[in-house]
């Protein structure tokens, strides 16, 4: 099956079996924003704990944060958001639909023509009408503005965050003295951002509120180059890890006309996306910039002292960035899977064990009492344990189904013979091989498969 194929597949299985949701859908949709369904938040949180795993708890130099969304509005000042955080935008002066510029075809030209003061949209047709009235382009901040108080005046103004990355910076000193902390050394964080893109779109790749996993790694001004590589192949790594293909995944630099107003060099991990190559992380080296601004703005000096060399220093940040709801995409198109059977076509989630939403589906071989009572005895027995889930409806072919579908690796199933011999038959889902186990020696049985 071609990349291009599986995108519509994966967003049809989405909605039909309860990972993503329009948000608001039984009111036409809230533009861009979605709701994660029950399948979806297992999937999502355990991204994020795979994520959380790598960069913190299995790591003796980075360190965890969960700061606040709403912050000083000096904070995006300082930060240069308020100037520079602005995509190009124009419209049509006909249908009134919007564009970036950088989408038009012929985006990238233009955007340099445009940059270089020179840009002419006269010729241009607007993509959604073929009239050609596309206005010239205007800066349009990207982020969403709100009101602290009852006062909607300017000294309440608030802005909600377009990277979780400013917290960060901004507790560089509270987090590094109240850890003892020396450098290099990194703060990780997850959480809400919120950008008010002008042309959202392929499903969660691009929203309006999504999920940032961030990382920015403190170091001496001499060692950001080296610990930049280091990361790009860490982070890398990382997705190889979880199970998304060599094939599927590549490097891509930006030119400095396309970098960040903080970053001095930028590389992207680019996933092939069923609508082409498209970046799933950034690795930044952002210099000194956000610490030095904030010291500008804010008046406190937030450098580092090293007592063993006598040098201060501002720090200079190599940073880590990624969507946890693009990763999540990424993951669902990587695991998608079609095979033919004898029924037809077996639909299967090739999800990496650590990331599937249940981990274990008990499907008792029929509903009569007897047979679910042992079964339901075999699922509690299972609960603290794992996420699980209980199935005893439809023929048990098409349970397995079900379960491969939304890529649960392991089905445990009672039949008459569990109870006589108190055991039960635990089904793979890539190998579809079938073990019997003792009940008794169920929770290890799954563990030690689970970690295969
Ligand atoms: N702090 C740096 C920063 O935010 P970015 O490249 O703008 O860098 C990092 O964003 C990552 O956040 C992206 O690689 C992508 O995975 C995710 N991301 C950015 N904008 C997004 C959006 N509108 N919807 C979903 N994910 C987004």
């Amino acid at each position: 099956m071609s990349v291009s194929d599986v995108g519509d597949k994966v967003v049809q299985l989405a909605k039909r079996r309860g990972f993503v949701f329009p948000s608001s859908e039984i009111y036409g949709g809230a533009g861009a924003t979605w709701d994660f369904g029950p399948l979806g938040v297992e999937l999502k949180n355990n991204v994020k704990r795979a994520w959380w795993r790598s960069m913190v708890q299995e790591r003796e130099d980075v360190v965890g944060l969960d700061a606040a969304i709403l912050m000083h509005p000096r904070v995006w000042e300082a930060s240069g958001h308020v100037e520079n955080f602005t995509d190009p935008l124009v419209e049509c002066g006909s249908c009134r639909k919007r564009f970036r510029l950088d989408e038009l075809p012929d985006g990238e030209a233009l955007t340099d023509a445009w940059r270089a003061g020179k840009a002419d949209l006269s010729g241009v047709a607007c993509p959604s009408c073929a009239l050609k009235k596309l206005s010239s382009p205007r800066q349009f901040n990207l982020m969403f503005k709100t009101f602290v108080g009852p006062a909607e005046d300017t000294a309440s103004v608030a802005w909600l965050r377009p990277e979780t990355a400013q917290g960060i910076f901004v507790n560089f000193e509270n987090v590094q003295g109240s850890m003892r902390r020396r450098l290099p050394f990194g703060i990780a964080q997850v959480g809400k951002s919120f950008r008010n893109e002008i042309t959202p779109g392929n499903f969660i790749f691009r929203s309006r509120e999504f999920e940032q996993m961030e990382m920015q790694y403190f170091t001496h001004p001499d060692q950001a180059a080296k610990h930049f590589d280091d990361w790009l192949v860490a982070r890398r790594q990382w997705f190889l890890d979880l199970g998304v293909p060599e094939s599927a995944l590549r490097y891509r630099e930006h030119a400095e006309n396309e970098r960040a107003h903080y970053a001095r060099k930028a590389v992207d991990i680019q996933f092939e996306f069923p609508f082409g190559w498209q970046e799933l992380e950034g690795i930044h080296n952002r210099g000194d910039y956000d610490l030095r601004r904030h010291s500008e703005y804010s008046g406190r000096k937030l450098e580092f002292f090293d007592d063993l060399t006598n040098e201060r220093y501002v720090p200079h940040v190599v940073e880590t960035a990624v969507g946890a709801d693009r990763t999540t995409f990424a993951i669902l198109c990587a695991a998608y899977d079609e095979e033919p059977d004898k029924d037809g076509v077996r639909t299967v989630l090739r999800l990496h064990r650590s990331l599937a939403p249940y981990k274990v589906a008990i499907l008792p071989l029929s509903k009569k009492p007897e047979l679910s009572g042992l079964a339901r005895e075999v699922w509690a027995s299972l609960r603290p344990h794992v996420m699980t889930t209980y199935d005893e409806t439809q023929a048990i072919g098409r349970r397995y189904r079900r379960q491969d579908e939304i890529g649960t690796p392991l089905c445990v199933t009672v039949d008459f013979d569990s109870l006589v011999d108190r055991a039960v038959t635990i089904r793979d889902r890539d190998t579809m091989e079938q073990v019997r186990v003792p009940i008794a020696g169920l929770v290890p049985a799954v563990r030690e498969r689970l970690e295969r």
